[in-house]
């Protein structure tokens, strides 16, 4: 079996609000010493099953910090070819990807966010041990603890959701090339690969993880980040 990563990052961070934006996309923002993304790559690149950690980053990215990653090794390669919504940026890399290695197509695509930066070296192992060689895939989720509300358009409750076999679903997501490029180019509306694997009427198989594989989106996210890197470092 061969596994590769995709990591795309070539949004803007818009709701991050002043702290990222024009001036600093979200996924360059100073966490734990390093730009935020370099933490999810560092951990894609140590991890010994995955061959190649290909990085999607916006054609017009003039942030990428060339010098500083070098030192993740020959495995990094970056793909300059970002579109305007996630699932394009994932669709865009899987055929760059293929056009720089040739035949992937049963190969094994781990689909993970810049912005999930906490992510280890041992989820990643569990998520593709977990998965093995089922063609249906799966991702890192964890199920849902908090008491779910629907509310109404002034903010009250009209109802208690049951959360009973919910899911939040997080990254890594992993699929067969070919389904993957299959799935998206179908529902390219999609805000994960899942949900694109789903439409193809595939069951993908949910792995539990754990809510220090947080996802940066607003900006007390950045503070729990750094607290989770900083004391796993300690421990
Ligand atoms: N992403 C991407 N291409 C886009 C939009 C997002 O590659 N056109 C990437 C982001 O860089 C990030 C991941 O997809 O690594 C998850 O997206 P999200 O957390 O929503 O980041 P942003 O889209 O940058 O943030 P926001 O939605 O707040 O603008
Ligand atoms: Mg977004």
């Amino acid at each position: 079996m061969t596994y590769h990563a995709l990591v795309p990052a070539a949004g803007s961070g818009s709701r991050m609000g002043a702290l990222s934006g024009r001036v600093l996309p979200k996924q360059y923002l100073p966490l734990a010493g390093r730009p935020m993304i370099r933490h999810a790559l560092a951990a894609l690149c140590a991890t010994p099953a995955i061959a190649n950690v290909f990085v999607v980053l916006a054609p017009d990215d003039t942030h990428w910090p060339a010098a500083e990653m070098a030192a993740l090794g020959p495995k990094l390669h970056v793909l300059r070819c970002g579109g305007d919504t996630r699932a394009h940026s994932v669709g865009n890399g899987l055929r760059a990807m293929a056009a720089e290695l040739g035949a992937i197509g049963n190969d094994w695509i781990l689909v993970h966010d810049a912005a999930r930066p906490c992510v280890t070296v041992a989820m990643i192992e569990n998520l593709i041990a977990e998965v093995g060689e089922d063609d249906s895939g799966g991702l890192l989720a964890v199920p849902v603890a908090d008491t779910l509300k629907r509310c109404d358009e002034n903010g009250r409750i009209r109802q208690t959701v049951s959360r009973d076999g919910l899911w939040q679903a997080q990254t890594p997501q992993m699929f067969r090339h070919h389904l993957l490029l299959d799935a998206l180019d179908f529902a390219p509306q999609v805000t994960d690969e899942a949900s694109a694997i789903e439409t193809l009427g595939l069951l993908p198989r949910l792995v539990p993880a754990d809510i220090s594989n947080l996802k940066v989106t607003y900006p007390v996210d950045l503070q729990m980040a750094e607290w989770v890197l900083r004391n796993r470092e300690k421990a």
